[in-house]
């Protein structure tokens, strides 16, 4: 007797779920910290890591630990971010999009995946260069006033960048439902998959249909 397929398939491995939600922990930290040094209005954010003192102390580090972890989530998601010709259909029926409905023969994402894949990606490499350059007391002394000046214009907006991204990120995520279930629990419905992702839906029936002939080889 065939045996009934799992409605469920894994979308986000346990350590690529961790890797996630701890990168967008210390976000939460390193984006209010630097909110409360930016504008004197916010300047109670400060205290989001202790004391002001300490925040300001804290902050280059745990940004440090954001653009570390953010390496490991780089490469794990690379080879699904790469823009191909099915993403063009996809961006002319953008009106169809904002309507709830799909469009085009989707991946593993979408273009506006894979948009905010590389803005995210962008952003935090500018923020960790320019960031080290403005570090002080460790590394600005290395650094002329006018490079100096340029790191903090160059912090100071992709820091802007990657707030806004996060938030248009993080908007999607609950707008489509099943998304956030799908990096806490890991898991999709067979629906959803065909519904808003055809193309690796069928990758993952193929990569059954193998694991299936494979196991009856084995017999
Ligand atoms: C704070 C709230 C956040 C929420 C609710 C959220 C939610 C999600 C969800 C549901 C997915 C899975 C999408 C799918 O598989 O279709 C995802 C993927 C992802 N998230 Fe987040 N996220 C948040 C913050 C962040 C932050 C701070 C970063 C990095 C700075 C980040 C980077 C990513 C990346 C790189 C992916 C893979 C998407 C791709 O490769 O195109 N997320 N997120």
């Amino acid at each position: 007797m065939m045996k009934k397929k799992s409605d469920k398939i894994l979308r986000h491995t346990a350590s690529e779920r961790i890797n996630h939600w701890l990168v967008a922990i210390v976000f939460v930290f390193t984006a209010i910290s630097g909110l409360g040094f930016f504008f004197p209005s916010l300047n109670w954010f400060m205290n989001i890591l202790g004391t002001p003192e300490l925040s300001r102390l804290l902050h280059p580090f745990v940004g440090s630990v954001m653009a570390f972890l953010f390496i490991f989530m780089f490469f794990r998601y690379l080879k699904h971010n790469f823009i191909d010709k099915d993403d063009l259909v996809w961006a002319k029926n953008i009106h169809k999009v904002l309507q709830n409905e799909e469009a085009g023969d989707i991946g593993h994402y979408n273009l506006g995946q894979k948009g905010i894949y590389w803005t995210l990606s962008i952003s935090l490499i500018l923020l960790t260069v320019s960031g080290v350059i403005i570090w002080r007391p460790y590394f600005a002394d290395y650094f002329s006033i006018p490079v100096i000046r340029i790191a903090l214009l160059v912090h100071s907006l992709s820091a802007i960048l990657l707030i806004i991204t996060v938030i248009v990120h993080a908007y999607a995520a609950f707008w489509v439902k099943g998304s956030i279930r799908s990096m806490v629990e890991g898991w999709v419905t067979r629906g959803w998959a065909k519904k808003h992702h055809p193309r690796w839906y069928r990758e993952v029936l193929e990569e059954e249909k193998k694991e299936e002939e494979n196991k009856q080889s084995q017999k």
